[in-house]
């Protein structure tokens, strides 16, 4: 079978896309193929400055606005502000195994950028969404260990990996409630999840995983890590589709819908997760 590439990106003209996280890495490259196919791509990004510099000589119809996904006042000013409907959400923002911090908001920083803003953001915005949402998540949710009453991290030791495993495991039972809840609305819009395998990006610089970017035979560059949010975003994908890399642990490649781990696939804990987030957050009950 022929490896899909971005060569086979439809034609987007007409289609707004939103993009979280998008000042760099993946979310980057994602932008820039669908605006070079034609889409209209809002660029969110938490620093601007840095927003403008990635995007300069950037072609096609883009704009820039602020988000820090991880603020959830800043999250609801977004959501707020922005005018009009948006076809396609892709979150795409993501910290990886940072020191512990907390947000305006007092709630662990990795977990909410991860987690908690795109719940939050993807709620408010439902109403204005017309075909799908694409969230981001790792391979590395399979060691994810969710505990519905810490889900914020303060009863639990710290540890930067182990929440990042965590929020990622969660994104894929959050897309998967979701789905579940658009499906009993009569809903045409989608959930699915992808994830880059392993690409060469910023976001190891915290974490002793860091090593991955120096062994060429497990990663892979960024126009491939892009490739699985590409087709999760613009292929004729089911609800709850996990799309990622087609190589081997599916480290690398092309896209193709896998599955993701057990823990990922159970609903109950899925709606179970989203009532324990609604109440923390305040949206989505
Ligand atoms: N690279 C991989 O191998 C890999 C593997 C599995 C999953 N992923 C996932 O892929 C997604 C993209 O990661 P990447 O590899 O492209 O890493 P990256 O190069 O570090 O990019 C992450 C992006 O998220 C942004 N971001 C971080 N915190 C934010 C916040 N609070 N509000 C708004 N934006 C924020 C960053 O902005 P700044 O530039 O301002 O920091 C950056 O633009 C993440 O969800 C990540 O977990 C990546």
């Amino acid at each position: 079978m022929a490896k899909w590439t971005a060569d086979q990106l439809p034609v987007m003209t007409g289609r707004t896309v939103l993009i979280t996280g998008a000042g760099g890495g993946i979310g980057l490259v994602t932008a820039r193929e669908l605006a070079r196919v034609g889409a209209h791509v809002v660029l969110a990004a938490r620093d601007l400055d840095k927003a403008r510099r990635a995007t300069a000589g950037m072609r096609g119809d883009f704009d820039l606005r602020h988000l820090d996904v991880a603020d959830l006042d800043s999250v609801r000013a977004f959501a707020r502000s922005y005018p009009g409907d948006i076809d396609i959400l892709i979150n795409n923002a993501g910290v990886m195994d940072i020191p512990a911090a907390r947000t305006p908001q007092g709630l662990d920083l990795q977990t909410a950028t991860n987690y908690f803003g795109p719940f939050v953001l993807t709620n408010l915005l439902l109403p204005r969404l017309t075909d799908r949402v694409v969230t981001v998540s790792s391979q590395l949710h399979r060691f994810g260990r969710l505990d519905l009453d810490d889900l914020d991290w303060r009863a639990r030791r710290y540890r930067g990996l182990a929440v990042y495993e965590s929020s990622k495991l969660a994104v894929v039972l959050f897309s998967l409630e979701l789905q579940r809840r658009l499906t009993a609305a009569g809903s045409r819009v989608r959930s699915v999840v992808a994830h880059p395998g392993v690409a060469r990006t910023g976001l190891v610089k915290h974490s002793k995983l860091d090593v991955v970017n120096r062994l060429p035979f497990l990663v892979q560059d960024v126009e491939h890590g892009a490739l699985p949010l590409l087709y999760a975003a613009t292929q004729d994908v089911p609800g709850n589709a996990y799309v990622g890399p087609d190589g081997l642990f599916s480290f690398t490649g092309h896209p193709l819908i896998r599955r993701p781990g057990r823990a990922g696939r159970n609903p109950v804990v899925a709606g179970r997760l989203w009532r324990a987030t609604a109440a923390l957050t305040g949206t989505g009950a």
